[in-house]
């Protein structure tokens, strides 16, 4: 169906720019490129940071045991700081490090001025306590957004560093125009890493959405999406949203991420909802690059943050 049949999409879409023609998938959706925008906001920091000489801004990960998907995700994490022309460190730690040593050296990476940024990847291994860990982070450094005193800022409207994911889903929609303004957004999943803050993100002053926060008891969800401008879906369902959730021209983005026998699925049924909605990210290739692109452009407010900048 073109585009112009589809009711609202014209109006979600209006800030599309006209000089740039996105690309769309055989229903006619917007494909949301988040491999594009993340490679975007590398060369963008490479390019700042040539500019202002080439300062050392340096992103830590903690990893602790020997998680093979946590392993890919924080090889991919080293690989864009490389290409932001950023540093890294790893601290690897084996699954049966004690609380104390665990905590001990996230306190070396605390205290250490050369560390900007500080990731401990998620989840520790059964027994540790990740929430104890989290807190030795100094707000400056907690790139990921995920402590309780970058939570409390971002709730009370205040600067800090917020959660790379949901961060990702806002830039997204940026990107592509997707207007927020007066229009109704449902987030499916309430997780303090994606849903809850995601919700903060898109009722904020300036994006102005009306916000939703549905989850595994809402009644009738499918009716609570169909009246929905945009849909994230974070629940972690495979292929939970079908078009009959989507009401034409809306924009849906896919941050779940579920592995099945049929290999790894997010919460959208891609086939069918992309002949409905005027705008969709891809899975891969849509919400994860985001988390990693955002991460690189929280590491670099973390040094700015921290007086590592010059000028
Ligand atoms: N594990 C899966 N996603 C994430 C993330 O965004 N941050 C951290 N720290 N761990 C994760």
């Amino acid at each position: 169906m073109p585009r112009a049949d589809r009711g609202p999409a014209g109006a979600s879409f209006s800030r599309v720019t006209n000089s740039e023609e996105f690309e769309r998938t055989p229903g006619g959706a917007v494909i949301m490129d988040g491999k594009r925008l993340r490679d975007e906001i590398v060369a963008g920091i490479r390019t700042k940071l040539d500019g202002l000489g080439n300062p050392a801004v340096c992103l830590a990960t903690v990893l602790v045991g020997d998680d093979k998907p946590s392993q890919i995700y924080v090889r991919n994490k080293h690989k864009k700081v490389e290409e932001a022309a950023m540093v890294s460190r790893h601290v690897g730690l084996p699954a049966d490090v004690s609380q104390g040593e665990l905590e001990a050296a996230v306190t070396d990476l605390a205290q250490d001025p050369n560390v900007h940024g500080i990731l401990v990847q998620l989840p520790l291994p059964e027994g540790l306590d990740a929430e104890r860990v989290l807190d030795l982070l100094p707000p400056e450094k907690d790139v990921d957004g995920l402590t309780e005193r970058s939570m409390g800022r971002l709730v009370r409207g205040r600067d800090g560093h917020v959660p790379c994911t949901p961060l990702g889903v806002m830039r997204l929609m940026e990107r592509y125009g997707v207007e927020t303004s007066g229009k109704s957004a449902v987030v499916i999943g309430r997780s303090t890493l994606v849903g809850l803050p995601q919700v903060l993100l898109l009722g904020r002053k300036g994006v102005d959405a009306t916000a939703t926060l549905a989850h595994s008891r809402t009644t009738d969800l499918a009716a609570v999406c169909r009246e929905a401008d945009i849909i994230v879906a974070a629940a972690g369902m495979a292929g939970l949203v079908t078009a009959e959730f989507v009401k034409p021209g809306a924009a849906v983005l896919d941050v779940g991420i579920s592995r099945t026998a049929d290999g790894i699925q997010g919460d959208v049924h891609f086939e069918s909802v992309q002949a409905v909605a005027g705008a969709i990210t891809p899975m891969p290739g849509g919400t994860g690059p985001m988390t990693i692109g955002c991460l690189m452009e929280n590491t670099l407010s973390a040094a700015r943050m921290l007086g590592a900048l010059p000028g």
